[in-house]
């Protein structure tokens, strides 16, 4: 399948944030949007002056013309929006239709691929506030593509035209792939606002306290891009500091008894951390352990 015909012409069903943003950017590299939808009618006023193309309110209107469909809807709605595009006969042999949502895999786009379609998903693992930002957040972003292989040259070419980079991961590791950066970027806001906590404790505010914190956050992962987490882990765990440790779960217990159960559970996997690191023993990853409860 893999030519160099000029699979160029594409749909945004859903000109959302991501929609706007991916078609305004493929249009300033050759892409040609041939039609767009949205909702409301404010939506499409602003996807038709940033798209240049006419933006329907109903998707069956604007796929049919396109080589390469975007289904950039909410995640809810991705697999009843394809069902009933399928069901009116939009999708053809040659055509290419993706979602970029990270939840789900290409599973749900089957009815399109039934109708002959090549389908994958096209996660871009960034974040899109809004169109200025996301456009400029998009060179070096990462994509994560899963799918149909053999329609794996049109991702790549996207991807190429984006100035991103791309990654393959199996079908059935889609949630895993999506586990790992809800935990990476979603719980590390939930480990911040724990640390915020104790601070607040303290009297000191979110804003002083995060300052405060701040280089030490930003050094720390500067370290784990330089060296990974088992070299840059310090600190009590890292030196078996039972006493301390000891310390910190009687004042938390004390007076943030809510946060007790997050850090003991983050000091039970930094303990095999530090165990891997070598700077911990088998028995005092078991002594600590015993400590914390695990
Ligand atoms: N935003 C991010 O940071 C981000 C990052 C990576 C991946 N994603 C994924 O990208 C996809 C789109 O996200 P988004 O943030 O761009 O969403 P969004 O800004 O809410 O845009 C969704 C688009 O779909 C339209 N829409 C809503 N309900 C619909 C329905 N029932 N039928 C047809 N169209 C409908 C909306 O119309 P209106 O414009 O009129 O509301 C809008 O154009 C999702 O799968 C999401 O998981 C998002």
């Amino acid at each position: 399948m893999h030519t160099t015909k000029a699979v160029k012409k594409i749909a945004i069903i859903g000109a959302g944030n991501v929609g706007k943003v991916l078609g305004y950017a493929l249009k300033q590299k050759g892409y040609v949007p041939v039609a767009a939808t949205a909702r409301t009618a404010a939506s499409r006023k602003t996807a038709a002056a940033l798209l240049q193309c006419p933006v329907y309110s109903e998707p069956e209107k604007a796929a049919q013309q396109a080589d390469i469909v975007f289904l950039t809807t909410p995640d809810r709605v991705i697999k009843e929006v394809c069902d009933a595009l399928a069901l009116k006969g939009v999708f053809h042999r040659g055509q290419v239709v993706l979602h970029t949502s990270g939840a789900h895999s290409s599973e749900i786009l089957s009815t399109a691929r039934e109708a002959g379609a090549n389908v994958f998903s096209f996660h871009p693992l960034q974040t899109f506030p809004g169109v200025e930002a996301g456009l400029r957040a998009l060179p070096g972003t990462f994509f994560a593509v899963e799918g149909e292989q053999e329609a794996f040259w049109v991702a790549e070419e996207m991807v190429a035209a984006l100035g991103g980079k791309m990654l393959t991961i199996p079908t059935e590791m889609k949630p895993l792939y999506h586990a790992a950066a809800c935990v990476a970027c979603n719980y590390l806001s939930t480990l911040m606002d724990v640390a915020l906590k104790m601070y607040q404790v303290m009297g000191i505010g979110s804003e002083q306290a995060f300052e405060s914190l701040a280089p030490l956050i930003y050094g720390t992962l500067k370290n784990i891009g330089e060296m990974g987490p088992e070299k840059a882990l310090t600190g009590p765990v890292a030196r078996g500091d039972l006493p301390t440790i000891n310390s910190h779960l009687e004042i938390i217990g004390k007076l943030v008894p809510e946060l007790l159960a997050a850090y003991k559970c983050m000091g039970i996997y930094t303990a095999d951390l530090a165990y891997r690191k070598e700077t911990l023993t088998e028995d005092q990853v078991k002594q600590l352990k015993n400590l914390l409860g695990g």
